[in-house]
């Protein structure tokens, strides 16, 4: 048990440099989560992927931190936690349009 402890904190201290940049992983999955259901096409948010900005737009996005066309912050009416703000940013940076690897599905 003791073990299993030490080697948990031993994780957590290797993985947190990796989490100030945010995990491109667990902001797709956060992503999905809490913000397609509004950004499907049909949906009120209408379509939003990765790639609907380039790295630049993104970043300039999320600094202003601004939702729904300037009206109100971004996250609101959403369950997302600052660090997981973060990690969907760090999932659409890394998937925007003039990204290594440019994503349409995001979800
Ligand atoms: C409750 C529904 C809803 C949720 C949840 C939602 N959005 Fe939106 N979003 C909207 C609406 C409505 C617009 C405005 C669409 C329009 O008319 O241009 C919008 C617009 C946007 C835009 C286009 C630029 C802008 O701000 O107008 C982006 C990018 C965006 N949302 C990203 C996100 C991200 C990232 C999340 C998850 C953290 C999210 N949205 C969650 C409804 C939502």
């Amino acid at each position: 048990m003791r073990n299993t402890l030490l080697s948990l904190l031993a994780l957590a201290a290797l993985a947190a440099p990796l989490s100030a940049q945010g995990s491109e992983l667990k902001g797709k999955y956060y992503f999905k989560k809490s913000c397609k259901a509004c950004h499907v096409p049909g949906q009120p948010g209408k379509e939003v992927t990765p790639l609907v900005k380039t790295q630049a737009q993104w970043k300039a996005y999320f600094a202003a931190g601004k939702h729904n066309q300037g009206k109100e912050k971004l996250g609101t009416g959403t369950t997302v936690k600052p660090d997981q703000m973060k990690d969907i940013m760090t999932f659409l940076i890394a998937h925007a349009s003039d990204s290594p690897q440019p994503m349409t599905c995001g979800g």
